[in-house]
């Protein structure tokens, strides 16, 4: 990225910002170190900027996935590891950040009410959906282009799933095919879908996602193109790598608030040239990854195609929870994208209960969206989830330790949750109710 005159501020800004994020501000190492320095005003840049740069070197960021004590702890570690703009991208919301911040802050306001003197010796975390048995209701959501993290990418994800016993989705976007990622995975894989604006291109990718044999497809419907990532753009701004040598320069789905922005340089095709679930189609047509015409007619026409399992991503109401019952779904995802498609949105943890009444038992409903304690995990199925998804966190690990990082955040979001159902006196998931959690008094 080219520097601007103005880079040290913009640094300034992008620093202080990224220290007020929870991502940061929360993570176990960093809490008491960069909150309460941001706390201490007035604060000389100077001193600030030092003080980070001196963290890179610190010994305090974990260099092994076991010295980690919580999924937190592997933030810090890939930051370190990923290049800036690549650093931006993963972590970034929309315009301040606040749904991110909001999807994590949810938690905190729903406490846990613990029975005692339940035999609590075996903990059973199983959860079966759609005729499978998983392991655990730890999901991996689907997050793009992950080889921008770690040369593992989506394969290393993949193969940590597999011998976790993990559900995955893999985005359309995904720096690696469906194919490849089931033969990693040792098993099925759902394929996650972004429709573009040309109905050939959707055909095309679901085929050959239920070709290669993922039992499920879901549809994302909550971002269009033009999102306004500026935590991205400022991360951009501070990349001093000639990142035109990957990115053509063409299409983006993130184009400052420009939704279907195509450059005359390369287009689509040069947007998709490292995402091989785009191999070999005619993408000429395509102008739009997210299409602003996305709507339920769209999901007609793709619950007439679609052969495998259909699911909607992105539900936060129950209206259209309702809907997308009426539309014949066989299951959804209550999700607000991590915050990075909307500002200002609530929790998802607290869209959860509505979409939960609007599908009625019918079908499976899962969350996402700052997630990152077993208590979460367990505060999610109590309000009536099926399953939880991990977005950013198994990517921190990936991005700190490949494929090591990814299993060893899998083992401690496993851990976490099995103590918490071992202290709330519930020993399989069907026993954790909405009589296991209350809402916290102001
Ligand atoms: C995402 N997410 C996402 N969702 C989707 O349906 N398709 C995609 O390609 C992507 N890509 C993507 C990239 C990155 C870098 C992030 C962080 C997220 C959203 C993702 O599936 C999930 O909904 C959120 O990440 C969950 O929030 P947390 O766990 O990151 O707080
Ligand atoms: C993102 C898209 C690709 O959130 O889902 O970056």
């Amino acid at each position: 990225m080219n520097p601007t005159p103005d880079r040290s501020r913009t640094r300034r800004k992008f620093l202080k910002m990224l220290g007020a994020s929870p991502l940061i501000a929360g993570s176990g190492i960093l809490s008491v170190g960069l909150a309460g320095l941001l706390r201490a005003e007035p604060l000389e840049a100077k001193h600030f900027l030092g003080w980070l740069e001196n963290l890179q070197q610190s010994d305090e960021v974990i260099s092994s996935p076991d010295q980690a004590l919580d999924v937190m702890d592997f933030e810090p570690a890939a930051r370190k590891n990923i290049p800036p703009a690549h650093w931006g991208y993963l972590a970034t919301g929309v315009d301040d950040d606040a749904t991110v911040r909001a999807n994590r802050d949810g938690y905190s306001h729903i406490q846990i009410r613990s029975r005692r003197l339940v035999d609590v010796t075996n903990i059973d975390m199983s959860r079966t959906i759609f005729g499978t048995k998983w392991d655990t209701p730890i999901v991996l959501s689907p997050v793009s282009a992950q080889k921008a993290f770690h040369p593992d990418g989506e394969l290393g994800v993949a193969r940590a799933a597999g011998k976790m016993g993990h559900l995955i989705m893999l985005s359309t976007v995904a720096t690696a095919s469906i194919e490849d990622a089931i033969a990693a995975r040792g098993g099925p894989v759902w394929q996650q879908l972004y429709p573009t604006n040309v109905w050939e291109v959707t055909q095309a990718i679901i085929k050959r996602a239920e070709t290669a044999g993922a039992p499920a497809m879901v549809l994302t419907v909550d971002l269009h193109d033009g999102s306004n990532r500026e935590t991205l753009f400022r991360a951009q701004r501070v990349d001093k790598r000639q990142c035109s040598m990957c990115h053509g320069g063409g299409y983006s789905p993130f184009a400052r608030g420009k939704p279907g922005t195509s450059s005359s340089k390369g287009g689509f095709a040069d947007y998709i040239a490292r995402k091989p679930m785009f191999d070999g189609l005619d993408v000429s047509k395509v102008t739009e990854l997210l299409p602003l015409a996305m709507s339920w007619d769209l999901v007609k026409r793709l619950r007439d195609t679609v052969t495998v399992k259909f699911l909607i991503k992105g539900i936060v109401t129950r209206e259209d929870a309702e809907l997308a019952v009426e539309h014949g779904v066989d299951g959804l995802v209550v999700s607000n994208h991590g915050g990075r498609a909307e500002d200002t949105l609530r929790p998802t943890i607290e869209s959860l209960p509505e979409v939960v009444e609007g599908v009625a038992g019918k079908v499976p409903v899962i969350v996402d969206g700052g997630v990152r304690r077993g208590t979460d995990i367990f505060k999610a199925l109590a309000l009536g989830a099926t399953a939880v998804g991990f977005g950013r966190p198994h990517c921190w690990g990936l991005g700190a330790f490949g494929q090591a990082g990814v299993e060893a955040v899998l083992e401690i979001c496993r851990r976490e949750l099995r103590a918490i159902m071992r202290q709330a006196g519930t020993t399989s998931l069907d026993k954790i109710t909405r009589d296991y959690v209350l809402a916290r008094r102001a």
